[in-house]
């Protein structure tokens, strides 16, 4: 009896997977959200927007800031990692992606709990799959079926700047100082935002819940594209394709927004401020005036919206948007890696200890 709920226990801790939803306390938010996909076999550009559903090809390229000529066949090495775009829809405390991706059911898939971890990487369990599309029983699945994958997100803003939370597969060997050095954030704030209190716990495996530091921009709030929230290094298009925005720490976090080959005045309608076309900029003195994109609408035709903004470009260096002051100094301990299994192995420990004590006392 004692060791089949040995057995029972230990499987019961290692088949609840690492992945947890992430905390979105921004009530019925939605918003972009990001899943670092890890490819260990070579795969193409087209596959994986096909298993994620992402229904255009520039999108799924801004996200890598890789090239708008890349062609879907584009050739992916074994062992890259893949920023996934997907809308996410906080409800009930915690974040997941917005009715999409919708995956067929093969009939090489094992069971939901092999889609959970094979093909989906542990974003998430197959409890979560089974919860999201309402099944009955998890243990049945028929090849064709199409099950709703809920990817953990979250649209919480992070400290005071703009966020964009990414979904990243902590790899072996790994440590929360990398990771945070690696996305541009602290080990503190990933800390407090994955519930994390020793950094010793943290297993290859583990689904993190990264903030990425993104761009403020001049988009209003009655424009069909508001909201849009792009994290360093990646572009997108907007306004039925006719502007390409891009963020980059080096244009201060302020969203840069300029026409695609020149407006096209029969599709895209030229906009311009005073004596200035959008993504220009006058500059004198100090100020740096630019004829910044404010978004668009589409009630009476595709309408263009432009405002001027000004920005010192004097003391260059100024202060750069910090991280949350939860920070502590003392990140100079000795990296804590990712073992495999290490919060397992204690749990584990503890139980074979309780049962022995048990089994013991019993005589
Ligand atoms: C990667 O390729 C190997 C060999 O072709 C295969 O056994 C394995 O299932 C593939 N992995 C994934 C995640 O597709
Ligand atoms: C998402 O995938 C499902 C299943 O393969 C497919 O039916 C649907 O058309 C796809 N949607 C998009 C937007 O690609
Ligand atoms: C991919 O990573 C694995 C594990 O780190 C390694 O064994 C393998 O050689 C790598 N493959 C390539 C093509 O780099
Ligand atoms: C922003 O992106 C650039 C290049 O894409 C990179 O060099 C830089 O380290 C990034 N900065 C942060 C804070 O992530
Ligand atoms: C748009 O933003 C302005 C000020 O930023 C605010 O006063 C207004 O209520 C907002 N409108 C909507 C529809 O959110
Ligand atoms: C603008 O509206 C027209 C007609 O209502 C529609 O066909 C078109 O797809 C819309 N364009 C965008 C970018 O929403
Ligand atoms: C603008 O686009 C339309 C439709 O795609 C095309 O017929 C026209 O030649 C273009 N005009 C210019 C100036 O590129
Ligand atoms: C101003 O914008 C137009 C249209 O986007 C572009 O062709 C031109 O090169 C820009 N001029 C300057 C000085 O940046």
């Amino acid at each position: 009896m004692r060791p089949f709920l040995l057995f029972i226990f230990i499987f019961l801790f290692i088949s609840t997977a690492e992945s947890v939803p992430f905390t979105c306390t921004s009530k019925s938010a939605k918003c972009q959200s990001l899943a670092g996909y890890f490819s260990a076999n070579a795969t193409t550009l087209s596959s994986l927007q096909a298993l994620f559903n992402v229904s255009s090809l520039p999108s799924l390229l801004g996200a890598n800031n890789l090239p708008l000529s890349t062609p879907p066949s584009h050739l992916l090495p074994p062992n890259s990692t893949l920023r996934i775009p997907f809308p996410c829809s906080c409800s009930a405390a915690s974040g997941a992606s917005d009715r999409t991706p919708v995956y067929t059911v093969r009939p090489t898939d094992l069971g939901l709990d092999f889609i959970a971890r094979n093909v989906f990487l542990q974003f998430v369990t197959y409890k979560e799959i089974a919860a999201a599309n309402n099944m009955a029983n998890p243990n049945v699945i028929t090849p064709g079926e199409k099950l709703w994958i809920p990817l953990p997100c979250s649209c919480d803003p992070v400290g005071w700047q703009e966020t964009v939370h990414m979904a990243h597969i902590v790899a072996a060997g790994s440590s929360l100082e990398k990771i945070a050095s690696e996305f541009g954030t602290e080990k503190d704030v990933l800390m407090k935002l994955n519930g994390i209190t020793d950094p010793k716990s943290l297993q290859a495996g583990q689904v993190l819940d990264v903030p990425l530091h993104a761009c403020s921009s001049s988009i209003s709030n009655n424009s069909l594209d508001h909201g849009l929230l792009l994290p360093n290094g990646s572009y997108a298009l907007t306004a039925a394709n006719c502007i390409q925005c891009s963020c980059s720490s080096s244009s201060k976090y302020q969203l840069s927004c300029n026409p695609i080959q020149g407006l096209n005045s029969t599709v895209c309608p030229v906009t311009k401020c005073g004596d200035l076309y959008i993504g220009n900029s006058t500059t004198s003195g100090c100020d740096q005036t630019t004829c910044a994109y404010e978004g668009y609408t589409n009630s009476t035709g595709l309408k263009i919206l432009s405002g001027l903004t000004t920005q010192s470009t004097c003391n260059v260096g100024s202060p750069r948007a910090q991280p949350p002051a939860s920070s502590q100094p003392g990140g100079n301990s000795s990296p804590n890696s990712a073992g495999r299994l290490g919060l397992h192995r204690y749990w584990i420990q503890l139980i074979v200890l309780f049962q022995m004590a048990l089994f013991f006392l019993s005589f």
